[in-house]
């Protein structure tokens, strides 16, 4: 069973001592945590699994603490009980329901009820994540996800061309894509947050083709692939000798961008001192080129996107936080694909059409068994992942619809928040030993001679892998 981390927050030590040894007999991970302001942190940096909240509190009360996990982009969806002594027993119950917390728990509590709570949150919360899930899978049948998809084009006639290059039916989804609309007319920088491959980079060129300054250029500038100097000439330009090798005049991605959007990807990996001629473009608009004296002031849009906690980086420093604070006036947070199950058959869908089209391939769908193992993995690597595997699907089918050999994802399940660091790395590698093992099989008509002349390796090594590995000998 997947092991459950729950944060507790309570001034008094004794109660923090209870609930160590309660949760953990339970078999439990525990975070502690005395203060409200300690609990909101760890929140986000352990991103717990449910939180036990007491409602009396010295500094930040637990009300307080709730409506800022609330509001946490992060925090949000995690479960919370909130627990306190009797007095004003049915007044706080209330306020506490309605501020979002799921159950409340009175003290002094018998240690079995308190189990059998969390308990139960636990598995509402993932019942819930299941039926999602099963709901995406009764959309298999390739006419409901035909008709699906004509819902969706629907949805998106009264869209703009750059809203309508997002695929996706999800809540979350649906609602960034309303927010691309409403902000299409502002200047508003925006903050785009998210796993990788969740489509940051897709969202921000939509956000620019939706806007007003469509017709504008878009520049997009990857923060992690320069070094410190050459990033500075990128983004500002340069003057003739600014720097070895600086023998012409050249104009930064800003100068180019003037009427347009300026997209910094990765905007968590900018040097620190960057940062400081960064925040003066976002403030004032203006910049000197590397080696210049000109001011030059520019008109754009900056959208920068990055999969690493900000706040953090905030906390500990190497961010600036009135930069952050001036590029975070939008943030849009994009939701792991493990979230929104539902968009799976849809994607698959996209990327099958895409594919077929670019190899000449004439492919129907995806069978029920293929599609069942997609909608079970846990999608480590977002939408890019589900796309490469699609792609390699279609290159590799023989016929018209996709069977889960050509998927290959089995027992690779989705947990959610697990992530691929969270795995054993002989289970990561064994997984690709495999992978390659069933695609040079399937490569050499599954003779296995050939197969394991294509690996390197010697038939009776081969044997014994398939054998490991439970792959039916051809
Ligand atoms: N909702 C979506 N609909 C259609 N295609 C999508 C969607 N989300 C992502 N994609 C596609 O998935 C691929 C990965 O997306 P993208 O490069 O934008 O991710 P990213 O979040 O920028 O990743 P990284 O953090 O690794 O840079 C792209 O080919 C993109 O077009
Ligand atoms: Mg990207």
């Amino acid at each position: 069973m997947k092991s459950y981390k729950i944060l507790v927050c309570d001034d008094e030590p004794a109660f923090l001592d209870l609930y160590d040894e309660v949760l953990m007999g339970a078999g439990f991970a525990v975070v502690k945590s005395a203060r409200g302001e300690d609990c909101l942190r760890l929140a986000v940096e352990q991103l717990p699994d449910l939180i036990l909240l007491d409602v009396k509190l010295p500094g930040m009360s637990g009300f307080e603490t709730c409506a800022a996990l609330k509001k946490g982009r992060q925090t949000q969806y995690i479960p919370l009980i909130f627990v306190t002594a009797t007095f004003q027993d049915v007044a706080d119950r209330v306020s506490g329901i309605e501020m979002g917390a799921d159950d409340y728990i009175t003290k002094p509590f018998c240690p079995d009820e308190l189990i059998v709570r969390v308990k139960a949150l636990l598995r509402t919360k993932e019942l819930q994540e299941k039926l999602a899930r099963e709901q995406a899978s009764k959309t298999l049948l390739h006419e409901e996800i035909l008709s699906l998809e004509a819902q969706l084009k629907d949805a998106q006639l009264a869209q703009s061309e750059g809203a309508r290059s997002i695929i996706g039916r999800n809540p979350r989804m649906e609602k960034i894509v309303q927010l691309i609309e409403s902000i299409k007319d502002t200047v508003a920088n925006v903050l785009i947050l998210g796993e990788t491959g969740t489509g940051k980079g897709l969202l921000a060129e939509a956000i620019h083709k939706t806007s007003a300054r469509k017709d504008g250029p878009f520049m997009k500038v990857d923060c992690s692939a320069l070094t410190e100097t050459l990033l500075e000439s990128e983004l500002f330009g340069h003057e003739v000798g600014a720097f070895t090798g600086a023998v012409k005049r050249r104009q930064g991605r800003f100068e180019r961008a003037h009427g347009g959007t300026v997209f910094l990807d990765e905007i968590g990996e900018i040097p620190m001192d960057l940062q400081a001629k960064l925040l003066r473009v976002v403030q004032d608009n203006e910049f000197e080129r590397v080696g210049g004296d000109e001011t030059i002031r520019v008109d754009v849009r900056i959208i920068a996107a990055t999969n690493v906690v900000l706040e953090r980086a905030v906390e500990q420093r190497t961010f600036r936080k009135d930069l952050y604070y001036r590029l975070n006036v939008i943030c849009i947070d994009l939701p792991p694909l493990r979230e929104r199950p539902e968009d799976i058959p849809l994607l698959v869908h996209h990327f099958l059409g895409k594919y077929a089209q670019k190899n000449s391939k004439q492919i129907e769908g995806v069978g029920e068994d293929a599609m069942r193992a997609l909608l079970d993995y846990g999608w480590p690597g977002n939408v890019r992942e589900l796309e490469n595997v699609i792609e390699r699907a279609v290159v590799l089918c023989p016929g018209r619809v996709v069977t889960p050999d050509l998927v290959m994802l089995a027992n690779k399940p989705a947990v959610s928040r697990e992530t691929s660091s969270d795995r054993q790395l002989k289970d990561i590698l064994a997984d690709m030993e495999r992978d390659i093992i069933e695609g040079a099989l399937k490569k050499a008509d599954g003779s296995v001679d050939r197969a394991a002349k294509a690996l390197g390796l010697n038939r009776t090594t081969l044997y014994s892998k398939l054998k490991k590995y439970g792959i039916p000998i051809p």
